[in-house]
């Protein structure tokens, strides 16, 4: 039988690959911009690290990590999202005696045992950011800036941003039991999953996708009625910083996110171009998930985007010309110069096409229009023996000779 990528996995080629490595260095840069250093931890970590940090009762935790017991009987899972490895890292390296806010970024694979589906993989990557030290509700809306900034920069423009804040635990717990209070009446009329959520995590009700829920719970009391004082005010001023930031947005008081983690701000970034995975980045504030580990608080902003869905989002064009060269070594007798003039170019810089087979001339100018590189170089007998080489412009055929020197710093 052919082997064939696992259910759920995808290989990046050609293309796509562009894209990828073109929306990783621009979220690089964009974070730079904003001071936030990169941060790589492991792919695998102990799996209590997910159960406390993302929370028994998620989705995640219950039903999706790819978890295995290693060689040595420890229990082992393949991080499912990256924010509990970073902060981990934070405490065991105690970087909170540091500086008072740490800002990381960083990108990689995550896996989670979902159903596959467009937008939707077991193993997919995001790029993502975590703020640690600050109550700042300045801070929640710098990061949501810093996720729309970035998604505009990669031309990703028919998007929405949409916030809500889920309070602490305080006044969640208030909100709690009164959501639970509405959902009792509604329990027979819930699908089999929301009656599970019910128990175990009934906000998650309110983010259920199946039309008879979201029918049953239009009604449903929403959590903003029900913030503290304090609660109030953090989200007031996270609103009033986007609007100094210029950054539009909606208020969604059904969002409440798939991990446990969060207190009062969260946001998803989402689009209608991607069908049901419509969210390309989404974050939240997590003041308590640090305490959850054993440490005291420290307040903590984040967000991650799928990369794969903004894949699926940035046009490119498949036949961009590159700044470089086609390398046409024309007689097996120059064969071994081409290939050291080829090194040399390198060595410079300058990106250098070069066959192994001999060609016609008529051959390689193919070869050469096809390769979508900007200039052609050309050698033969003459130019061997005279240390110099034609340079072709590929566009508009223009032909000069230059040697090597003269060469480079044309290239350049
Ligand atoms: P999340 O909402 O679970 O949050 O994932 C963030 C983003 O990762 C999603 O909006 C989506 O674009 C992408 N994503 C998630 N699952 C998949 C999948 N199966 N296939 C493809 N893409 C996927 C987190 O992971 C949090 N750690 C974000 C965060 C950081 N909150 C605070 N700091």
């Amino acid at each position: 039988m052919a082997l064939k990528a696992v259910r759920g996995t995808k290989d990046i080629y050609g293309i796509d690959s562009e894209k990828f490595r073109e929306i990783v260095n621009k979220a690089v840069e964009i974070f730079n911009n904003y001071n936030y250093e990169q941060i790589i931890t492991p792919i695998f970590e102990e799996t209590s690290l997910f159960q406390r940090g993302i929370g028994e009762g998620t989705d995640i935790v219950d039903k999706e990590m790819y978890t295995f017991i290693d060689k040595g009987k420890r229990s082992i899972t393949l991080r499912p999202e990256g924010t509990a490895s970073v902060v981990r890292a934070f405490l065991e390296h105690k970087m909170y005696g540091e500086k008072k806010l740490k800002r990381f970024f960083y990108y990689g694979p995550m896996f989670r045992y979902e159903r596959p589906q467009t937008g939707r993989y077991r193993e997919f990557n995001q790029v993502g950011v975590e703020a640690i030290g600050s109550y700042s509700p300045v801070l929640d809306a710098e990061i949501i800036a810093m996720g729309y900034d970035f998604l505009k920069k990669i031309g990703i423009n028919d998007i929405e941003v949409q916030i809500n804040s889920v309070g602490c635990p305080v006044c969640r717990k208030i909100y709690r039991d009164k959501l639970k209070s509405f959902l009792e009446t509604k329990y027979d009329n819930l699908c089999e999953d929301c009656k599970i959520r019910y128990e175990k995590n009934p906000l998650r009700v309110l983010d259920c996708k199946v039309e008879s829920c979201k029918k049953e719970t239009a009604e449903a009391p929403i959590i903003i009625d029900y913030l503290d004082k304090d609660c109030k005010e953090h989200f007031e001023e996270v609103k009033k910083y986007l609007d100094i930031f210029k950054v539009p947005y909606k208020i969604n008081p059904r969002l409440v996110r798939g991990l446990d983690y969060y207190t009062n701000t969260v946001f998803e970034i989402v689009t209608n171009k991607l069908g049901a995975q419509g969210t390309v980045l989404a974050g939240g504030r997590y003041n308590n998930l640090i305490n959850e580990m054993g440490s005291k608080d420290v307040p903590s902003v984040g967000f991650a985007a799928g990369i794969e869905r903004l894949m699926m989002l940035v046009d490119k064009e498949a036949d961009e010309i590159e700044k470089g060269v086609y390398l046409a070594w024309i007689g097996e007798n120059v064969k071994e110069y081409a290939f050291f003039i080829s090194k040399i170019l390198r060595e410079n810089g300058i990106k250098v096409i070069i066959d192994f087979e001999e060609k016609s001339m008529k051959a390689n100018m193919k070869k050469a229009s096809k390769s979508k590189v900007t200039h052609a170089v050309i050698i033969g007998e003459d130019e061997k023996k005279t240390k110099n080489m034609i340079l072709k412009d590929l566009e508009t055929g223009e032909q000069e000779l230059y040697d090597l020197e003269n060469i480079i710093i044309k290239l350049k």
